[in-house]
């Protein structure tokens, strides 16, 4: 097999996590979770009392981590300076600042090299998903795919994943969703947008099995 790159690229809430760890497991692909990545980059600045709205002081220690991610038995892990941060990085505290510490230039130039060599060391190809990897990381993907939903749709996933129904909960969530959107896609600094050789899926009306399937299909197409 040559290796081959499939890229999902997309806001929050559309189930880019998902959909790309089984489309990985099914054609026997490594998968790279490069919000993880940012994630623990910032959880990594938060414990270390680094201020994350001073870009100047994220750029400078953002040199600093040792952010690794892997897989193990039971799925994709990422660890930081040796700790494995996998549960930590989902907490609000740093979903609240993970959008000002991604906008930091220097922060996107060492993660990129970093998802790179993860390219480099998948010998049979990877899946990688996140918001810029289409358009800057892997611009020479086998495969793009840009997902969408309605931002309604994508509150209401992302309450279920986390048990909530009260309805103020979900809006606080669709406004949480809108902002940290509005701040991926107007950053100046490799922003969320559609490769414009990237296939669009609109997931609001399908199951994940639906747009799984569905992708493997246009991979296998280009096969
Ligand atoms: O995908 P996830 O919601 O875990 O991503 C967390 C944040 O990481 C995003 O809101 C975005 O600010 C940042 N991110 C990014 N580029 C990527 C992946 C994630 O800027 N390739």
């Amino acid at each position: 097999y040559a290796p081959v790159v499939v890229v999902l690229d997309g806001p929050a809430g559309t189930g880019k996590s998902t959909v790309s760890r089984e489309i990985a497991a099914r054609l026997g692909l490594s998968f790279l979770d490069t919000g993880a990545m940012y994630r623990a980059m910032t959880y990594w600045l938060l414990s270390n009392g680094v201020d994350v709205d001073d870009a100047d002081a994220v750029a400078l220690a953002s040199e600093k981590p040792v952010i690794v991610s892997g897989t193990d038995a039971s799925g994709p892990t990422i660890t930081v300076d040796g700790q494995d941060v996998s549960g930590p990085i989902r907490g609000p505290e740093v979903t609240a600042a993970v959008s000002a510490v991604s906008a930091v230039p220097e922060v996107r130039a060492r993660l990129v090299e970093l998802q790179r060599d993860s390219a480099a060391a998948a010998s049979r190809g990877m899946v990688a998903e996140g918001r810029d990897m289409g358009t800057v990381v892997f611009p020479n993907a086998d495969l793009k795919v840009f997902l969408t939903a309605s931002a309604e749709t994508r509150a209401k996933r992302r309450a279920a994943q986390l048990g909530i129904s009260e309805p103020h909960q979900v809006a606080a969530i669709l406004a949480d969703i809108n902002r940290r959107d509005a701040a991926d896609s107007g950053r100046a600094t490799a922003p969320l947008r559609k490769a414009d050789d990237a296939v669009e899926v609109d997931t609001s009306e399908l199951t994940p099995e639906q747009v799984v399937v569905r992708i493997i299909e246009l991979a296998r197409e280009r096969a």
